[in-house]
């Protein structure tokens, strides 16, 4: 049985595993071998690099996914055919909106399971700002810290959001909430309208 940590399980729990999945930065392929366990048939591991594609194979092969997962070389989604469910997970918030960006399947039925490691407020501003709306967030808290796990999908309407959104999101967890208040705190010093954004405590 594998076992993901807090973070990935946050995103697996959005996906539809009857559905065309592929991970973007898979690195060691758990969450895609993860998927399979839990019965997924037509998964997509891709990432940029080799050596993370070497330990994803090195993974696939030892759960014996390999007719499941197919692993493809690719920058963000250049690479990948159509899918239903992306899940880009454990990068950047500017990264994750330039690979959206990119993205040339989008239909309302596709969804994007996403989870910042930085940088959440511009991925939220840029997913509105592009015609998509956020459905849910989840938070997580992995290696110490907190995150929150984004699950997006198209409007084609584009918004503009406000900023208490664009740093809290929908995501209701205290631990998240808490982390998001600290980093207020910082940039308030050289942007101190941000300040006023800062929530109660939350225990
Ligand atoms: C920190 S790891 C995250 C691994 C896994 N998704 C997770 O959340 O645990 C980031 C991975 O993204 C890959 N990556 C970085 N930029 C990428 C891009 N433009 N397209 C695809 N993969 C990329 C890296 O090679 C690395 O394997």
């Amino acid at each position: 049985m594998i076992k993901l940590d807090e973070r990935l399980a946050a995103a697996a729990s959005f996906v539809r595993l009857d559905r065309r999945i592929c991970d973007v930065g898979t690195d060691h392929a758990l969450l895609p071998c993860y998927l399979c366990e839990q019965g997924a048939m037509d998964v997509i591991a891709s990432d940029v690099n080799e050596n993370p594609l070497e330990a994803a194979r090195a993974n696939i092969e030892k759960y014996g996914f390999a007719d499941r997962i197919r692993l493809i070389r690719s920058d963000g989604l250049a690479e990948i055919p159509p899918c239903d469910d992306v899940i880009i997970a454990g990068m950047g918030g500017e990264l994750i909106a330039r690979i959206i960006g990119g993205c040339t399947f989008v239909t309302p039925d596709t969804r994007f399971i996403l989870q910042p490691m930085t940088r959440a407020e511009h991925l939220r501003r840029f997913l509105y700002s592009a015609g998509f709306e956020i459905a849910e967030e989840k938070g997580a808290f992995s290696a110490g810290k907190a995150y929150t796990v984004i699950l997006a999908a198209y409007t084609g309407e584009k918004r503009a959001i406000t900023d208490d959104f664009a740093y809290f999101g929908k995501c209701g967890d205290p631990r998240y909430i808490n982390k998001v208040n600290g980093q207020l705190g910082k940039l308030g010093r050289s942007d101190p309208s941000l300040l006023k954004l800062i929530r109660k405590e939350q225990t």
